[in-house]
């Protein structure tokens, strides 16, 4: 087997979906099937509890929705840099971290690439975000120690980092004809990251490129934390959000905080979490509500709820019409709304610290005309209609392009390690 095979693996390890790409030394970087054909995965284990096994992706997604006993993990990177990654869980008879379980993800990308490869990859260009941890560099710092450790322990030998937002960059520029100064957005699940860059043809085989990235700038903002406002929006009051009890005060919310937040979701249905649940009946008014939260938390519905909200964030940004989530598997008839103007109103604040984000960037960059050439987006969530639009209007006449959103990253990460 040829085992030195020269060449590099980017991993976008991502917070909602992981992606890889081989590039042979001086060639070009492919993108590599991960799930039958598919060139990304979600960021996704399972562990089946009927049958002690393990699944990963949409198949993990798939059983936890058709209802196998088990645990869902998902957002995983949203764990790096907290101390619940260390914290300790038992699926399948097993005690693992969550930093394990990163591993266990990471092992079974390093397995499939191998296989398409016929050889296991030892240099490896992971991506990471701007920021981790906003505004505290020690954490920020331990994430990608950690993150490292873990590639370190599955088998990847040689593991070097680059910017989410860099690698982008260099992915597009391949596809450029002429010289142009880039505003590069990368807005995932979970952060959102911001490069200003110098890129052209003749700028790519320079073998330092640190004199093109003229700013860099991130937030930890991504879908994810969208779908934590939408949910809280417009499905948690059905469960007793901002609900007034007898006595005319609020249900304490932090319940309906950690179930609309996708890597807080599984804490809850340990026993004293649901014990704390349970104990809530005497601060609804409606007991109605109590006994759909309780439904929820009982029967372990919690990553359905943050799933039909993704589902429709996604449906109305594209089609930019209303959608209804039908919440039937809580209770009989119950709907919640999902309308254009909803989400508008919901996520308002969160674009703007996002949009923010952007021109500090531009800032940063000082260019001479004082805008970019073009703004280059990547990512998921920059395919959210309300964000595109807040874009524009802060960027007015920068034409925006939409590249590659779920594969730009991991092929950049595969040729930054050319210099
Ligand atoms: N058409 C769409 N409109 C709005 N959001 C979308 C659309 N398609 C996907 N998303 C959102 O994009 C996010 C995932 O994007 P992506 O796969 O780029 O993130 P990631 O790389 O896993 O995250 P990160 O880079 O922050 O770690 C999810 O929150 C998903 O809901
Ligand atoms: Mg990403």
């Amino acid at each position: 087997m040829a085992t030195h095979t020269p060449g590099t693996l980017g991993i976008d390890f991502g917070t909602s979906n992981s992606a890889l790409a081989w590039a042979p030394r001086g060639g070009t970087a492919q993108l590599l099937p991960l799930e039958g054909s598919a060139l990304a995965m979600p960021t996704a284990v399972f562990f089946n509890s009927e049958d002690l096994s393990t699944h990963f992706g949409r198949e993990a997604v798939t059983h936890y929705l058709e209802g196998t006993e088990g645990r869902l993990m998902r957002s995983l990177k949203s764990l790096l840099g907290s101390p619940l990654l260390l914290e300790t869980t038992v699926v399948n008879h097993r005690q693992v971290s969550f930093q394990d379980i990163i591993a266990i993800y990471l092992a079974t990308l390093r397995e499939r690439a191998a296989h398409t490869l016929g050889h296991a990859p030892q240099r490896v260009v992971m991506g990471r975000p701007v920021h981790f941890v906003d505004d505290d560099p020690v954490r920020d710092a331990q994430a990608q120690a950690s993150l490292q450790q873990a590639a370190q322990a599955v088998g990847f030998e040689e593991v070097a980092f680059e910017l989410e937002p860099i690698a982008a960059a260099l992915d597009h520029e391949r596809r450029l004809t002429h010289e142009s100064t880039v505003l590069v957005v990368d807005l995932g699940g979970g952060t959102s990251d911001f490069t200003v860059v110098r890129l052209g043809p003749q700028r790519i085989q320079r073998a330092d490129r640190s004199d093109d990235v003229l700013a860099t700038t991130g937030v930890h903002i991504g879908g994810t934390d969208f779908d934590q406002r939408l949910s809280l929006g417009q499905v948690m009051p059905l469960l007793g959000y901002g609900h007034l009890g007898p006595q005319g005060r609020e249900v304490p919310s932090r319940v309906f905080f950690d179930l609309s937040t996708w890597h807080l979701i599984n804490w809850l249905y340990q026993p004293r979490a649901l014990a704390q649940a349970q104990a809530l009946w005497t601060n609804y008014a409606q007991p109605h509500l109590h006994q759909r939260l309780m439904r929820v938390l009982q029967e372990r519905l919690g990553h359905r709820l943050a799933y039909d909200v993704e589902q429709a964030k996604i449906a109305c940004s594209h089609s930019g019409t209303d959608s209804a989530m039908d919440l039937a598997h809580i209770e009989p008839g119950l709907q919640a709304a999902m309308t254009a103007v909803d989400m508008q109103a919901q996520l308002h604040d969160l674009l703007a610290r996002t949009v923010a984000c952007a021109r500090a960037c531009v800032q940063a960059a000082d260019l001479a005309h004082g805008k970019p050439d073009a703004i280059y987006l990547t990512g998921g969530s920059s395919a959210l209609r309300p964000f595109q639009q807040a874009l524009q209007a802060a960027f007015v006449g920068v034409p925006l392009i939409e590249g590659d959103l779920f594969g730009g990253v991991a092929s950049g990460l595969a040729y930054s390690a050319r210099s």
